[in-house]
């Protein structure tokens, strides 16, 4: 799978295409299938975050900002990264000042070691250059005992076709949206979370296309190996 170019250009210059997928859409309209999914989505990020109050929460490639908004109640300190700024703007409407926002590469983000003790990211891993590399720094700014809430493509799929050379054009034309570069079959997410330091503890698929993961942070747990 190689890493598509043509992704980030979307995400720094289409954003508020992107955004306008979420909500209020007429029903029969192809983009209201795209709604409901993301709707579908959220709602299943309300049962896995399950985050008691007072919680440091990072919501990675944050979008425009709806989970933002949605984590934002019962969060201590809330954090949206994201690489767009176009992006971080919608967010910093949508979370109404109460998210501190960082543009940043998920591969490399400018926060500490240990200092949040929920990361969710939804609709990310579809689209970086190392998944491996992404998963790690989660692990990195996780305090321990800090939990993952993950999304990611999922294979196999009564969707699959959407992903094919034909799908991906009639995935532009008709909901604007750009390629899908990582697609992940259940025991090779399990297995990826397991390499970077995660303990998988729930594992759901939405519309059969995409895996919605919680992780708890491993700790290290033998001598000389492990995780620190
Ligand atoms: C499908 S959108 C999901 C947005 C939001 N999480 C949501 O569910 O509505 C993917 C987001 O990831 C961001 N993104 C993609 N690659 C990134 C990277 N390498 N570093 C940081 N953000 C990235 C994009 O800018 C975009 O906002």
């Amino acid at each position: 799978m190689s890493h598509d170019p043509r992704g980030d250009r979307y995400w720094k210059e289409q954003a508020e295409s992107f955004s306008s997928l979420y909500g209020g859409r007429r029903r029969l309209s192809p983009k209201a299938f795209v709604t409901r999914f993301l709707d579908a989505r959220g709602s299943l990020l309300e049962l896995l975050a399950d985050a008691p109050d007072q919680v440091r929460v990072l919501d990675l490639g944050c979008g425009s900002g709806v989970h933002l908004a949605q984590l934002a109640p019962r969060c201590r300190r809330l954090v949206g990264a994201d690489y767009s700024e176009r992006m971080l703007r919608l967010a910093h409407g949508a979370s109404r000042g109460a998210a501190g926002l960082v543009l940043s590469d998920a591969h490399a983000l400018p926060l500490r070691d240990a200092s949040f003790d929920l990361v969710v990211s939804l609709g990310l891993l579809d689209y970086v250059r190392s998944p491996p590399d992404v998963l790690r720094e989660c692990r990195r700014v996780l305090a321990p005992g800090g939990r993952l809430v993950l999304s990611a493509p999922k294979t196999p799929s009564a969707f699959a076709w959407l992903r094919s050379r034909l799908g991906n054009r009639i995935k532009q034309a008709v909901f604007d949206l750009p390629p899908i570069v990582n697609v992940f079959d259940r025991a090779g997410l399990l297995q990826l979370l397991r390499e970077t330091g995660f303990v998988p503890t729930d594992v759901a698929s939405v519309w059969t296309t995409m895996w919605m993961v919680r992780a708890t942070r491993q700790e290290a747990t033998t001598r000389g190996g492990g995780w620190a």
